[in-house]
């Protein structure tokens, strides 16, 4: 089951298209719907929280292309899922008053459909390539020259008679996003301007986002409630904002209307959710690798049957997190639980799991 509806019974339509349906349109969707989420995404870098030096160094080189009247240099985002990439891509277009072309990796499949689309842009547009690590060998080296040269070279008809021909697009600034740095070919990453890494949000700053989000959506929330889902959001606006439609949920129907800090850690163990912020899945693969595989090391695939998810939801969604808290480890021989995996579920810490050894980053 996808780990979504493990998290939340009842997910909004964008949520449960972002966990089954294809990226292009997820992202479309992301950020032309109606609905609570329109609110919740900042439009403008002045209301995106968190990520200090990004912010900085984007807000610099914004600045710099509008001064210029030029396009941007083209950017690429990194980093799990939720962390607001799909934002920013909106937020420049926006502060460049630039239109914004959504695609993804997996939506374009042959040359030609990039081709659709970059001779449809206009001079200082937007083009935001989703999940941009997927795309097919092909296109990717028709993109080279669109992103260098501005040229677009097409190849039309077949065999002998097959000729190429080539157009000159308008400048546009290409915004990629991806979940795996790693897998990004090194001549596509040389080709962006400037390289973003989105790191997990401080508590501090989920507590800011929980606390407008809540003035967006009109709920009352007091600042305790808030800094009790920040504290289980994972480190992740995403979660955190849909945290806090749970509570709302189970704080009009079980307790007294307002967001506090008993309707928050009631309503979120309520719907397993822990005080790590760790969901049934997280819990799950913690016990399965402690218990079932003596604590490790285990291999990436026999850890993902073992929770029924798909090998790269384990790797880029459900690990990087369990990581970043110290509950678990990749090593050349497998993935091994941490003493603090072992202690968060309440069992004995066997002697070797005190032991570090070498360990791997996180996205390459
Ligand atoms: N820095 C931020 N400040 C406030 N809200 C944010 C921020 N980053 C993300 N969000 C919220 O989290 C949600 C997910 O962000 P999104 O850009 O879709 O993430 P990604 O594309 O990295 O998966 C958005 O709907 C937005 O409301
Ligand atoms: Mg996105």
């Amino acid at each position: 089951m996808p780990r979504d509806e493990l998290l939340d019974p009842n997910p909004t339509p964008e949520e449960w298209r972002s966990s089954h349906g294809d990226v292009a349109q997820d992202a479309e969707i992301a950020l032309r719907s109606g609905g609570d989420e329109r609110g919740l995404r900042p439009r403008s870098l002045e209301e995106f929280v968190g990520q200090r030096e990004l912010k900085e160094r984007l807000g610099v080189i914004v600045e710099a292309a509008r001064g210029r009247g030029q396009a941007a240099d083209h950017l690429l985002f990194a980093g799990p899922p939720g962390l607001g990439k799909t934002t920013l891509a909106g937020i420049v277009a926006n502060e460049m008053g630039a239109h914004l072309h959504i695609t993804s990796g997996p939506a374009i499949v042959r040359a030609a459909d990039l081709a659709a689309i970059l001779t449809k842009i206009e001079s200082g547009d937007v083009l935001f390539i989703d999940e941009i690590h997927r795309l097919p060998r092909v296109v990717e080296e028709v993109l080279y020259p669109a992103m260098e040269d501005l040229q677009l070279d097409v190849l039309l008809g077949k065999g002998p008679a097959a000729r190429s021909i080539r157009f000159d697009l308008e400048p546009f600034t290409l915004v990629g996003a991806t979940t795996r740095t790693g897998l990004i070919t090194g001549p596509l990453r040389d080709r962006f301007g400037f390289n973003f890494r989105l790191d997990y949000y401080s508590p501090g700053d989920l507590e800011q986002i929980v606390l407008r989000a809540g003035e967006v959506l009109g709920i009352e929330i007091t600042n305790d409630g808030a800094a009790e889902i920040a504290a289980r959001s994972r480190g992740t606006p995403r979660i955190a904002n849909r945290l806090l439609r749970r509570v709302r949920d189970y704080a009009e129907v079980k307790g007294h209307g307002s967001v506090d800090r008993e309707a928050a850690s009631d309503g979120l163990a309520l719907f397993g959710v822990d005080e790590r912020g760790l969901d049934k899945v997280d819990r799950i693969l913690l016990s399965n690798l402690c218990e079932r595989f003596g604590g490790g090391p285990v291999g990436l695939s026999t850890l993902a049957i073992s929770v029924g998810e798909p090998t790269e939801t384990v790797e880029e969604v459900i690990e990087p997190f369990l990581i970043q808290q110290g509950l678990l480890m990749r090593t050349p021989r497998g993935r091994v639980a941490t003493a603090a995996a072992w202690q968060h579920l309440g069992l004995q810490v066997p002697v070797e799991a005190g032991e570090s050894p070498d360990v791997t980053t996180l996205f390459d």
